[in-house]
Protein backbone atom coordinates (compact mmCIF):
# COMPACT_ATOMS: atom_id res chain seq x y z
CA UNK A 1 0.00 0.00 0.00
CA UNK A 2 1.48 3.24 -1.25
CA UNK A 3 1.24 6.75 1.04
CA UNK A 4 -1.53 7.78 -0.83
CA UNK A 5 -3.55 4.87 -0.37
CA UNK A 6 -3.12 5.14 3.40
CA UNK A 7 -4.00 8.41 3.17
CA UNK A 8 -7.21 7.83 1.45
CA UNK A 9 -7.94 4.74 4.04
CA UNK A 10 -7.07 7.40 6.81
CA UNK A 11 -9.69 10.02 5.24
CA UNK A 12 -12.29 6.68 4.82
CA UNK A 13 -11.68 5.87 8.27
CA UNK A 14 -12.75 9.76 9.27
CA UNK A 15 -15.99 10.12 7.52
CA UNK A 16 -16.72 6.39 8.91
CA UNK A 17 -16.36 8.36 11.90
CA UNK A 18 -18.59 11.00 11.10
CA UNK A 19 -21.04 9.09 9.69
CA UNK A 20 -21.60 7.26 13.14
CA UNK A 21 -21.30 9.89 15.44
CA UNK A 22 -23.68 11.82 13.20
CA UNK A 23 -26.27 8.81 13.86
CA UNK A 24 -26.19 8.98 17.60
CA UNK A 25 -26.74 12.27 17.42
CA UNK A 26 -29.87 11.59 15.60
CA UNK A 27 -30.73 9.78 18.32
CA UNK A 28 -32.37 12.94 19.97
CA UNK A 29 -34.39 15.56 18.98
CA UNK A 30 -31.87 18.55 20.41
CA UNK A 31 -28.89 16.97 18.42
CA UNK A 32 -30.32 15.71 15.22
CA UNK A 33 -29.89 18.52 13.12
CA UNK A 34 -26.15 18.44 14.26
CA UNK A 35 -25.86 14.66 13.73
CA UNK A 36 -27.33 15.59 10.21
CA UNK A 37 -24.43 17.90 9.53
CA UNK A 38 -22.05 16.04 10.76
CA UNK A 39 -23.37 12.87 8.62
CA UNK A 40 -23.35 15.44 5.68
CA UNK A 41 -19.72 16.58 6.10
CA UNK A 42 -18.38 12.56 6.48
CA UNK A 43 -20.38 12.21 2.60
CA UNK A 44 -19.00 15.13 0.92
CA UNK A 45 -15.31 14.36 2.66
CA UNK A 46 -16.06 10.44 1.38
CA UNK A 47 -17.26 11.70 -2.33
CA UNK A 48 -14.43 14.20 -3.23
CA UNK A 49 -11.78 11.85 -2.24
CA UNK A 50 -12.93 8.43 -3.96
CA UNK A 51 -13.25 10.66 -7.21
CA UNK A 52 -10.25 12.34 -6.70
CA UNK A 53 -8.57 9.25 -6.25
CA UNK A 54 -9.86 7.55 -8.89
CA UNK A 55 -9.13 10.34 -11.33
CA UNK A 56 -12.09 9.89 -12.63
CA UNK A 57 -13.37 12.89 -13.40
CA UNK A 58 -11.84 16.39 -12.48
CA UNK A 59 -12.37 18.61 -9.59
CA UNK A 60 -13.96 20.97 -11.96
CA UNK A 61 -16.31 18.69 -12.64
CA UNK A 62 -16.65 17.19 -9.27
CA UNK A 63 -17.27 20.67 -8.12
CA UNK A 64 -20.26 21.57 -10.44
CA UNK A 65 -21.65 17.92 -9.50
CA UNK A 66 -21.86 18.53 -5.77
CA UNK A 67 -22.86 22.07 -7.01
CA UNK A 68 -25.98 20.59 -8.67
CA UNK A 69 -26.72 18.21 -6.19
CA UNK A 70 -26.83 20.43 -3.10
CA UNK A 71 -28.97 22.74 -5.16
CA UNK A 72 -31.56 20.50 -6.38
CA UNK A 73 -31.70 18.52 -2.52
CA UNK A 74 -31.72 21.75 -0.99
CA UNK A 75 -34.88 23.22 -3.24
CA UNK A 76 -36.48 20.08 -2.97
CA UNK A 77 -36.14 19.45 1.04
CA UNK A 78 -37.76 23.21 1.30
CA UNK A 79 -40.46 23.04 -0.48
CA UNK A 80 -41.34 19.34 1.09
CA UNK A 81 -44.14 19.69 3.46
CA UNK A 82 -43.55 17.29 6.58
CA UNK A 83 -46.71 15.19 5.76
CA UNK A 84 -44.38 14.57 2.74
CA UNK A 85 -41.87 13.07 4.30
CA UNK A 86 -41.99 9.54 3.24
CA UNK A 87 -42.75 10.45 -0.10
CA UNK A 88 -39.29 12.14 -0.88
CA UNK A 89 -37.12 9.28 1.14
CA UNK A 90 -38.93 6.81 -1.10
CA UNK A 91 -37.66 9.07 -3.90
CA UNK A 92 -33.91 9.39 -2.25
CA UNK A 93 -34.04 5.68 -1.45
CA UNK A 94 -35.01 4.77 -5.15
CA UNK A 95 -32.60 6.90 -6.61
CA UNK A 96 -29.75 5.16 -4.33
CA UNK A 97 -30.81 1.74 -5.30
CA UNK A 98 -30.74 3.04 -9.20
CA UNK A 99 -26.88 4.01 -8.41
CA UNK A 100 -25.80 0.22 -6.64
CA UNK A 101 -27.16 -1.05 -9.90
CA UNK A 102 -25.50 1.07 -12.00
CA UNK A 103 -22.03 1.06 -9.50
CA UNK A 104 -22.61 -2.95 -9.99
CA UNK A 105 -23.58 -3.04 -13.69
CA UNK A 106 -20.15 -0.50 -14.55
CA UNK A 107 -18.23 -2.49 -12.07
CA UNK A 108 -18.67 -5.63 -14.12
CA UNK A 109 -18.19 -4.21 -17.45
CA UNK A 110 -14.66 -2.98 -16.25
CA UNK A 111 -14.27 -6.80 -14.75
CA UNK A 112 -15.00 -8.54 -17.84
CA UNK A 113 -12.64 -6.34 -20.12
CA UNK A 114 -9.69 -7.00 -17.33
CA UNK A 115 -10.69 -10.78 -17.52
CA UNK A 116 -10.38 -10.78 -21.14
CA UNK A 117 -7.36 -8.98 -21.59
CA UNK A 118 -5.73 -11.21 -18.64
CA UNK A 119 -7.37 -14.26 -19.53
CA UNK A 120 -8.15 -14.98 -15.90
CA UNK A 121 -11.74 -15.31 -15.18
CA UNK A 122 -13.48 -12.99 -12.86
CA UNK A 123 -13.48 -14.57 -9.23
CA UNK A 124 -16.77 -15.91 -8.37
CA UNK A 125 -17.00 -13.15 -4.72
CA UNK A 126 -16.80 -10.28 -7.30
CA UNK A 127 -19.82 -12.07 -9.74
CA UNK A 128 -21.79 -12.26 -6.39
CA UNK A 129 -21.75 -9.15 -5.19
CA UNK A 130 -21.91 -7.39 -8.03
CA UNK A 131 -25.12 -9.50 -9.03
CA UNK A 132 -26.32 -8.58 -5.51
CA UNK A 133 -25.54 -5.03 -6.17
CA UNK A 134 -27.58 -5.23 -9.49
CA UNK A 135 -30.56 -7.42 -7.72
CA UNK A 136 -30.99 -5.36 -4.57
CA UNK A 137 -30.47 -1.77 -6.56
CA UNK A 138 -32.94 -2.54 -9.34
CA UNK A 139 -36.05 -4.40 -6.92
CA UNK A 140 -35.13 -0.97 -4.43
CA UNK A 141 -35.16 1.81 -7.67
CA UNK A 142 -38.81 0.33 -8.51
CA UNK A 143 -39.97 -0.88 -5.60
CA UNK A 144 -39.27 2.83 -3.94
CA UNK A 145 -40.99 4.56 -7.12
CA UNK A 146 -43.89 2.45 -6.59
CA UNK A 147 -44.29 3.17 -2.74
CA UNK A 148 -44.00 7.25 -3.56
CA UNK A 149 -46.82 7.10 -6.46
CA UNK A 150 -49.02 4.88 -3.18
CA UNK A 151 -47.60 7.47 -0.47
CA UNK A 152 -48.16 10.70 -2.76
CA UNK A 153 -51.51 9.41 -4.22
CA UNK A 154 -50.70 9.43 -7.48
CA UNK A 155 -51.41 6.13 -7.83
CA UNK A 156 -54.00 3.94 -5.85
CA UNK A 157 -52.58 3.24 -2.04
CA UNK A 158 -54.51 0.48 -1.55
CA UNK A 159 -52.70 -3.16 -1.12
CA UNK A 160 -52.73 -5.17 -4.57
CA UNK A 161 -53.56 -8.70 -3.10
CA UNK A 162 -53.89 -11.65 -5.39
CA UNK A 163 -53.76 -15.24 -5.07
CA UNK A 164 -49.97 -16.60 -5.15
CA UNK A 165 -48.22 -13.74 -5.18
CA UNK A 166 -45.65 -15.35 -2.57
CA UNK A 167 -45.09 -18.20 -5.34
CA UNK A 168 -44.76 -15.42 -8.40
CA UNK A 169 -42.24 -12.98 -6.30
CA UNK A 170 -40.30 -16.61 -5.28
CA UNK A 171 -40.49 -17.94 -8.79
CA UNK A 172 -38.52 -13.99 -10.02
CA UNK A 173 -36.58 -14.29 -7.58
CA UNK A 174 -35.24 -17.88 -8.65
CA UNK A 175 -35.22 -16.67 -12.26
CA UNK A 176 -33.05 -13.56 -11.68
CA UNK A 177 -30.59 -16.25 -10.08
CA UNK A 178 -30.95 -18.66 -12.78
CA UNK A 179 -30.26 -15.54 -15.40
CA UNK A 180 -26.79 -14.59 -12.79
CA UNK A 181 -25.84 -18.16 -13.33
CA UNK A 182 -26.11 -18.90 -17.20
CA UNK A 183 -24.75 -14.97 -17.16
CA UNK A 184 -21.46 -16.65 -15.17
CA UNK A 185 -21.17 -19.68 -17.45
CA UNK A 186 -21.00 -17.61 -20.50
CA UNK A 187 -20.50 -14.26 -19.95
CA UNK A 188 -20.54 -13.43 -23.69
CA UNK A 189 -23.69 -13.27 -24.02
CA UNK A 190 -25.30 -10.05 -22.38
CA UNK A 191 -29.07 -11.35 -22.55
CA UNK A 192 -28.97 -13.03 -19.57
CA UNK A 193 -27.54 -9.67 -17.81
CA UNK A 194 -30.08 -7.56 -19.25
CA UNK A 195 -32.65 -9.88 -18.59
CA UNK A 196 -31.53 -10.35 -14.72
CA UNK A 197 -31.96 -6.68 -14.35
CA UNK A 198 -34.96 -6.86 -16.18
CA UNK A 199 -36.55 -8.71 -13.49
CA UNK A 200 -35.12 -7.23 -10.49
CA UNK A 201 -36.85 -4.16 -11.87
CA UNK A 202 -39.78 -6.30 -12.29
CA UNK A 203 -39.70 -8.01 -8.59
CA UNK A 204 -39.71 -4.44 -7.21
CA UNK A 205 -42.74 -3.55 -8.54
CA UNK A 206 -44.27 -7.26 -7.48
CA UNK A 207 -43.04 -6.92 -4.11
CA UNK A 208 -44.76 -3.69 -3.56
CA UNK A 209 -48.04 -3.87 -5.45
CA UNK A 210 -49.66 -6.07 -2.38
CA UNK A 211 -48.37 -3.52 0.44
CA UNK A 212 -50.51 -0.58 0.99
CA UNK A 213 -52.70 1.77 3.17
CA UNK A 214 -51.08 2.22 6.90
CA UNK A 215 -48.46 -0.32 6.07
CA UNK A 216 -46.55 2.13 3.59
CA UNK A 217 -44.03 3.77 6.18
CA UNK A 218 -43.25 0.51 6.75
CA UNK A 219 -42.41 -0.32 3.54
CA UNK A 220 -40.28 2.78 3.17
CA UNK A 221 -38.36 1.87 6.17
CA UNK A 222 -37.38 -1.38 4.68
CA UNK A 223 -36.45 -0.16 1.48
CA UNK A 224 -34.44 2.10 2.60
CA UNK A 225 -32.52 -0.88 4.22
CA UNK A 226 -32.53 -2.78 1.08
CA UNK A 227 -30.85 0.65 -0.63
CA UNK A 228 -28.09 0.21 2.02
CA UNK A 229 -27.72 -3.12 1.27
CA UNK A 230 -27.51 -2.36 -2.13
CA UNK A 231 -25.07 0.05 -2.01
CA UNK A 232 -22.66 -2.37 1.06
CA UNK A 233 -22.81 -4.85 -2.34
CA UNK A 234 -21.26 -2.26 -4.40
CA UNK A 235 -18.86 -1.51 -2.15
CA UNK A 236 -17.94 -5.04 -2.05
CA UNK A 237 -17.97 -5.04 -6.01
CA UNK A 238 -15.56 -2.03 -6.64
CA UNK A 239 -13.59 -2.67 -3.30
CA UNK A 240 -14.27 0.89 -1.96
CA UNK A 241 -14.35 0.18 1.90
CA UNK A 242 -16.70 3.14 2.53
CA UNK A 243 -19.34 2.35 0.68
CA UNK A 244 -19.44 -0.96 2.46
CA UNK A 245 -19.33 1.17 5.96
CA UNK A 246 -22.01 3.12 4.69
CA UNK A 247 -24.39 0.98 3.40
CA UNK A 248 -24.12 -1.41 6.46
CA UNK A 249 -24.98 1.47 8.90
CA UNK A 250 -27.91 2.38 6.54
CA UNK A 251 -29.39 -1.17 6.03
CA UNK A 252 -28.72 -1.59 9.73
CA UNK A 253 -30.75 1.39 10.73
CA UNK A 254 -33.27 0.26 8.48
CA UNK A 255 -33.99 -2.93 9.88
CA UNK A 256 -33.75 -1.54 13.02
CA UNK A 257 -36.58 1.14 12.37
CA UNK A 258 -38.82 -1.52 10.13
CA UNK A 259 -38.69 -3.43 13.54
CA UNK A 260 -39.68 -0.83 15.43
CA UNK A 261 -42.48 0.35 13.65
CA UNK A 262 -44.00 -3.20 13.61
CA UNK A 263 -43.69 -3.75 16.95
CA UNK A 264 -45.69 -0.77 17.81
CA UNK A 265 -48.34 -1.87 15.28
CA UNK A 266 -47.97 -5.16 17.46
CA UNK A 267 -47.33 -6.40 13.75
CA UNK A 268 -45.29 -8.80 12.14
CA UNK A 269 -43.15 -8.02 9.35
CA UNK A 270 -44.36 -10.57 7.04
CA UNK A 271 -48.28 -10.03 7.91
CA UNK A 272 -46.77 -6.59 7.21
CA UNK A 273 -45.56 -7.64 3.73
CA UNK A 274 -47.92 -10.21 2.61
CA UNK A 275 -51.40 -9.48 4.44
CA UNK A 276 -52.57 -6.61 2.37
CA UNK A 277 -53.95 -4.89 5.43
CA UNK A 278 -56.17 -1.93 3.23
CA UNK A 279 -57.22 -3.95 0.69
CA UNK A 280 -60.37 -3.72 1.64
CA UNK A 281 -61.41 -0.62 3.94
CA UNK A 282 -61.47 -2.24 7.74
CA UNK A 283 -64.26 -0.97 8.98
CA UNK A 284 -65.97 -3.81 8.08
CA UNK A 285 -64.13 -5.26 11.25
CA UNK A 286 -66.71 -5.94 14.23
CA UNK A 287 -69.57 -3.71 14.79
CA UNK A 288 -68.82 -1.74 18.06
CA UNK A 289 -71.05 -0.61 20.13
CA UNK A 290 -71.83 2.91 19.91
CA UNK A 291 -73.26 5.42 22.26
CA UNK A 292 -74.27 8.98 21.77
CA UNK A 293 -71.45 11.60 20.39
CA UNK A 294 -71.45 14.56 22.65
CA UNK A 295 -70.52 17.53 20.72
CA UNK A 296 -68.78 20.57 22.58
CA UNK A 297 -67.95 23.63 21.72
CA UNK A 298 -64.25 25.19 22.18
CA UNK A 299 -66.62 27.68 24.44
CA UNK A 300 -67.68 25.34 27.20
CA UNK A 301 -64.29 23.08 27.00
CA UNK A 302 -62.92 26.61 28.25
CA UNK A 303 -64.44 26.14 31.71
CA UNK A 304 -63.17 22.44 31.83
CA UNK A 305 -59.80 23.27 30.85
CA UNK A 306 -59.83 26.21 33.32
CA UNK A 307 -60.37 24.24 36.38
CA UNK A 308 -58.26 21.43 35.38
CA UNK A 309 -54.82 20.68 37.14
CA UNK A 310 -53.34 18.53 34.97
CA UNK A 311 -53.80 17.65 30.91
CA UNK A 312 -52.27 15.72 29.04
CA UNK A 313 -51.89 16.39 25.27
CA UNK A 314 -52.20 13.58 22.87
CA UNK A 315 -51.08 14.77 19.21
CA UNK A 316 -51.65 12.56 15.63
CA UNK A 317 -51.82 12.84 12.36
CA UNK A 318 -54.45 15.75 12.06
CA UNK A 319 -52.39 18.21 13.93
CA UNK A 320 -49.73 17.54 11.35
CA UNK A 321 -52.26 18.52 8.31
CA UNK A 322 -53.99 21.11 10.47
CA UNK A 323 -49.90 22.47 10.89
CA UNK A 324 -51.53 23.35 14.45
CA UNK A 325 -48.40 22.50 16.40
CA UNK A 326 -48.01 26.32 16.89
CA UNK A 327 -51.33 26.50 18.18
CA UNK A 328 -50.85 23.72 20.76
CA UNK A 329 -47.68 25.26 21.76
CA UNK A 330 -49.79 28.52 22.67
CA UNK A 331 -52.58 26.54 24.74
CA UNK A 332 -49.75 25.01 26.63
CA UNK A 333 -48.42 28.54 28.03
CA UNK A 334 -51.89 29.62 28.46
CA UNK A 335 -52.54 26.44 30.69
CA UNK A 336 -49.19 26.66 32.33
CA UNK A 337 -50.20 30.55 33.06
CA UNK A 338 -53.11 29.11 34.72
CA UNK A 339 -51.70 26.63 37.19
CA UNK A 340 -52.22 23.28 35.30
CA UNK A 341 -49.18 20.91 34.86
CA UNK A 342 -49.26 20.37 30.65
CA UNK A 343 -47.26 16.84 29.26
CA UNK A 344 -47.74 15.37 25.85
CA UNK A 345 -47.88 11.49 25.37
CA UNK A 346 -46.40 10.70 22.01
CA UNK A 347 -46.80 7.40 20.11
CA UNK A 348 -44.21 5.74 18.45
CA UNK A 349 -46.45 5.27 14.94
CA UNK A 350 -48.27 8.98 15.37
CA UNK A 351 -48.95 10.30 12.18
CA UNK A 352 -47.04 9.05 9.45
CA UNK A 353 -43.50 8.94 10.01
CA UNK A 354 -41.00 7.62 12.68
CA UNK A 355 -40.72 10.50 15.26
CA UNK A 356 -43.71 12.76 13.13
CA UNK A 357 -45.32 14.25 16.18
CA UNK A 358 -41.47 14.74 18.12
CA UNK A 359 -40.24 17.07 15.23
CA UNK A 360 -43.77 19.05 14.84
CA UNK A 361 -43.29 19.46 18.20
CA UNK A 362 -39.59 20.77 18.45
CA UNK A 363 -40.53 22.92 15.56
CA UNK A 364 -42.79 25.11 18.02
CA UNK A 365 -40.09 24.99 20.73
CA UNK A 366 -42.50 22.50 22.95
CA UNK A 367 -39.54 21.35 25.60
CA UNK A 368 -38.23 17.53 25.08
CA UNK A 369 -38.64 16.77 28.65
CA UNK A 370 -42.48 17.22 28.34
CA UNK A 371 -42.93 14.72 25.42
CA UNK A 372 -43.61 11.12 27.49
CA UNK A 373 -43.72 7.88 25.52
CA UNK A 374 -46.94 5.67 25.90
CA UNK A 375 -45.36 2.94 28.71
CA UNK A 376 -44.59 6.53 30.54
CA UNK A 377 -47.76 8.25 30.53
CA UNK A 378 -50.54 4.62 30.72
CA UNK A 379 -49.90 3.80 34.24
CA UNK A 380 -50.50 7.35 35.26
CA UNK A 381 -53.25 8.33 32.65
CA UNK A 382 -56.15 8.22 35.10
CA UNK A 383 -54.81 11.03 37.32
CA UNK A 384 -54.80 13.93 34.30
CA UNK A 385 -57.86 16.01 34.29
CA UNK A 386 -58.40 16.32 30.53
CA UNK A 387 -56.88 14.83 27.37
CA UNK A 388 -56.86 16.35 25.12
CA UNK A 389 -56.44 13.95 21.27
CA UNK A 390 -55.77 16.83 18.64
CA UNK A 391 -55.94 14.80 15.19
CA UNK A 392 -55.33 10.96 16.69
CA UNK A 393 -57.72 8.17 16.59
CA UNK A 394 -56.22 5.35 15.33
CA UNK A 395 -53.42 5.29 18.03
CA UNK A 396 -55.71 5.87 20.79
CA UNK A 397 -58.01 3.96 19.85
CA UNK A 398 -59.07 1.70 23.23
CA UNK A 399 -60.30 -1.68 20.61
CA UNK A 400 -57.04 -2.22 20.46
CA UNK A 401 -57.27 -3.34 24.18
CA UNK A 402 -61.11 -4.16 24.56
CA UNK A 403 -62.33 -5.48 20.92
CA UNK A 404 -60.83 -8.58 20.62
CA UNK A 405 -61.82 -9.16 16.75
CA UNK A 406 -60.77 -5.58 15.68
CA UNK A 407 -57.84 -5.95 13.11
CA UNK A 408 -55.81 -3.43 15.56
CA UNK A 409 -56.36 -5.63 19.14
CA UNK A 410 -53.32 -6.09 21.06
CA UNK A 411 -51.66 -2.75 19.22
CA UNK A 412 -50.15 -0.54 22.30
CA UNK A 413 -52.16 2.03 22.38
CA UNK A 414 -52.17 5.31 24.11
CA UNK A 415 -55.06 4.76 26.88
CA UNK A 416 -56.46 8.92 26.24
CA UNK A 417 -60.42 7.11 27.44
CA UNK A 418 -58.40 6.24 31.05
CA UNK A 419 -58.40 10.41 31.64
CA UNK A 420 -61.20 12.09 33.22
CA UNK A 421 -61.80 13.79 30.75
CA UNK A 422 -61.33 13.18 27.18
CA UNK A 423 -61.47 16.29 24.06
CA UNK A 424 -61.19 14.81 20.88
CA UNK A 425 -60.58 17.44 18.14
CA UNK A 426 -61.19 16.56 14.91
CA UNK A 427 -63.58 17.60 11.90
CA UNK A 428 -65.71 14.96 11.59
CA UNK A 429 -66.57 10.75 12.69
CA UNK A 430 -63.91 9.84 9.54
CA UNK A 431 -61.79 7.05 10.63
CA UNK A 432 -58.27 7.46 11.06
CA UNK A 433 -55.56 5.48 8.66
CA UNK A 434 -56.48 2.11 9.83
CA UNK A 435 -59.92 2.74 8.35
CA UNK A 436 -61.71 1.48 11.74
CA UNK A 437 -64.25 2.70 14.08
CA UNK A 438 -63.34 4.47 17.49
CA UNK A 439 -65.14 3.68 20.67
CA UNK A 440 -63.36 6.44 22.35
CA UNK A 441 -65.51 8.69 20.55
CA UNK A 442 -68.72 7.70 22.35
CA UNK A 443 -67.47 7.04 25.63
CA UNK A 444 -69.16 8.69 28.29
CA UNK A 445 -66.10 10.95 29.42
CA UNK A 446 -65.19 12.52 25.65
CA UNK A 447 -66.61 15.41 24.58
CA UNK A 448 -66.14 16.18 20.50
CA UNK A 449 -64.54 19.27 19.37
CA UNK A 450 -65.37 19.11 15.61
CA UNK A 451 -63.94 21.22 13.45
CA UNK A 452 -59.86 21.93 11.88
CA UNK A 453 -58.02 21.10 14.80
CA UNK A 454 -55.76 24.54 14.33
CA UNK A 455 -59.11 26.65 14.34
CA UNK A 456 -60.26 25.59 17.61
CA UNK A 457 -57.33 25.37 19.42
CA UNK A 458 -56.93 29.17 18.59
CA UNK A 459 -61.21 29.13 19.46
CA UNK A 460 -59.69 27.57 22.98
CA UNK A 461 -57.09 30.46 22.99
CA UNK A 462 -59.32 33.07 23.08
CA UNK A 463 -61.24 31.88 25.37
CA UNK A 464 -58.74 32.46 28.31
CA UNK A 465 -58.45 35.99 27.00
P1 LIG B 1 -54.96 8.54 12.22
O1 LIG B 1 -55.46 7.34 12.92
O2 LIG B 1 -54.59 8.42 10.80
O3 LIG B 1 -56.07 9.67 12.42
C1 LIG B 1 -55.84 10.98 12.04
C2 LIG B 1 -57.10 11.76 12.32
O4 LIG B 1 -56.79 13.13 12.09
C3 LIG B 1 -58.25 11.42 11.38
O5 LIG B 1 -59.19 10.61 12.03
C4 LIG B 1 -58.80 12.78 10.93
O6 LIG B 1 -60.17 12.85 11.25
C5 LIG B 1 -57.99 13.77 11.76
N1 LIG B 1 -57.65 14.97 11.02
C6 LIG B 1 -57.18 15.06 9.75
N2 LIG B 1 -57.02 16.35 9.42
C7 LIG B 1 -57.39 17.08 10.50
C8 LIG B 1 -57.45 18.46 10.77
N3 LIG B 1 -57.10 19.38 9.86
N4 LIG B 1 -57.87 18.87 11.98
C9 LIG B 1 -58.25 17.97 12.90
N5 LIG B 1 -58.21 16.64 12.71
C10 LIG B 1 -57.80 16.21 11.51
O7 LIG B 1 -53.68 9.16 12.95
P2 LIG B 1 -52.87 8.63 14.20
O8 LIG B 1 -53.77 8.43 15.38
O9 LIG B 1 -51.71 9.56 14.32
O10 LIG B 1 -52.38 7.19 13.77
C11 LIG B 1 -51.37 6.98 12.79
C12 LIG B 1 -51.74 5.84 11.86
O11 LIG B 1 -50.73 5.69 10.84
C13 LIG B 1 -51.82 4.51 12.58
O12 LIG B 1 -52.80 3.70 11.98
C14 LIG B 1 -50.43 3.94 12.36
O13 LIG B 1 -50.40 2.53 12.49
C15 LIG B 1 -50.19 4.38 10.93
N6 LIG B 1 -48.75 4.30 10.65
C16 LIG B 1 -47.93 5.24 11.13
C17 LIG B 1 -46.57 5.10 10.94
C18 LIG B 1 -45.62 6.06 11.54
S1 LIG B 1 -44.10 5.66 11.51
N7 LIG B 1 -46.04 7.16 12.11
C19 LIG B 1 -46.07 4.03 10.21
C20 LIG B 1 -46.96 3.11 9.70
C21 LIG B 1 -48.29 3.26 9.93
P3 LIG B 1 -61.13 13.86 10.46
O14 LIG B 1 -60.98 13.54 9.00
O15 LIG B 1 -62.48 13.58 11.00
O16 LIG B 1 -60.67 15.25 10.78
Amino acid sequence: MNIDDTLINLVYVIAAVLFIVGLKFLGSPATARKGNLISAVGMLTAVVVTLGNQQILSFELIAVGVAVGALVGAVVSRKVAMTSMPEMVALFNGFGGLASLFVGWAALSVALVKAMSSGIAVDNFSLVTIFLSILIGGLTFTGSLLAYGKLSEKISGRAFVYSGQRIVNSGILLAVLVCAALFFQDSANDNWLYLAVGLSLMLGVMFVLPIGGADMPVVISLLNSFSGLAAAAAGFAIGNILLIVAGSLVGASGIILTSIMCKAMNRSLSNVLFSGFGTVKVSAGPVIEQGEVKPMSAEDAYYVLEAAASVVIIPGYGMAVAQAQHAVKELQGILEKNGAEVVYAIHPVAGRMPGHMNVLLAEADVPYDLLLEMDQINPRMDSFDVAIVIGANDVVNPAAREVESSPIYGMPVINADQARTVFVLKRSMATGFAGIDNPLFFKENTRMLFGDAKATLGSLVKSFD
